[in-house]
């Protein structure tokens, strides 16, 4: 493989949407993916001959827990070590960040498939007998029903959950807003 060049917080928007892309993971809005590189602790990318090739990030406190997002590496560079390096590069960004003498939780969301390689990185696969899974919902906000409202504080009977995806429902026409479960390997 020619030589890997890694970069740091200086993923720029396209490159993200790209990398996104490239492994089949759900369209984002240029600007939600803008704002998400944005309020990263961390951004690393992989280039190879100045083309990106792979990518992580990291989210979170800082202090108490970080979460690592959106790694990924274009299928023709996948199962060469680039993976690997991504996730050294993250850890090592959390363990420089961590205050001495603190614990501090480094989670993710595993995508179907891929627990044996995080495994081989210590991840632990929730649940086990002491801890519980881990659990996530999607908020999905219809601006074209809901502009300036925060679907958060909609009263009770005009939001419900179907299949993991917060709905809302206008009762006031008597119909809901379609949702659709995204599946699990989508990030
Ligand atoms: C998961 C992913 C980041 C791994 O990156 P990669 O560059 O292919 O992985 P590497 O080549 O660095 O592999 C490192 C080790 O993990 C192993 N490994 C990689 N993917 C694996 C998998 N899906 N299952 C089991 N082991 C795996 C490799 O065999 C290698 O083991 P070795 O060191 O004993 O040889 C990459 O496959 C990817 O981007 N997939 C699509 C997006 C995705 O699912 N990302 C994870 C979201 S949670």
């Amino acid at each position: 493989m020619a030589d890997i060049v890694f970069k740091e917080n200086s993923i720029d928007v396209d490159t993200y949407l790209y990398l996104r892309a490239s492994v089949g993971w759900k369209k984002l809005s240029y600007t939600q993916a803008k704002k998400a590189l944005k309020n990263s602790l961390y951004t690393v990318y992989a280039e190879i001959d100045g083309r990106p090739v792979g990518m992580g990030r990291v989210v979170g406190d800082g202090a108490v827990i970080c979460y690592i997002q959106d790694l990924i590496v274009t299928p023709e560079i996948q199962g060469q070590g680039v993976g690997r390096k991504l996730i050294g590069h993250l850890k090592e960004f959390v363990l420089g960040i961590s205050e001495e003498n603190t614990e501090m939780m480094l989670a993710l969301m595993c995508a179907k498939g891929r627990e044996k390689f995080y495994e081989k990185y210590g991840f632990i696969a929730r649940p086990t007998p002491n801890l519980g899974p881990g659990m996530i919902m999607y908020l999905h906000k219809s601006i074209e029903d809901y502009a300036g409202d925060s679907i958060m504080s909609l009263p009770d009977n005009r939001v419900r959950a179907v299949g993991g995806r917060i709905c809302a429902a206008d009762n006031a026409r008597g119909k809901e807003k379609a949702c659709k479960d995204d599946g699990e390997s989508i990030q």
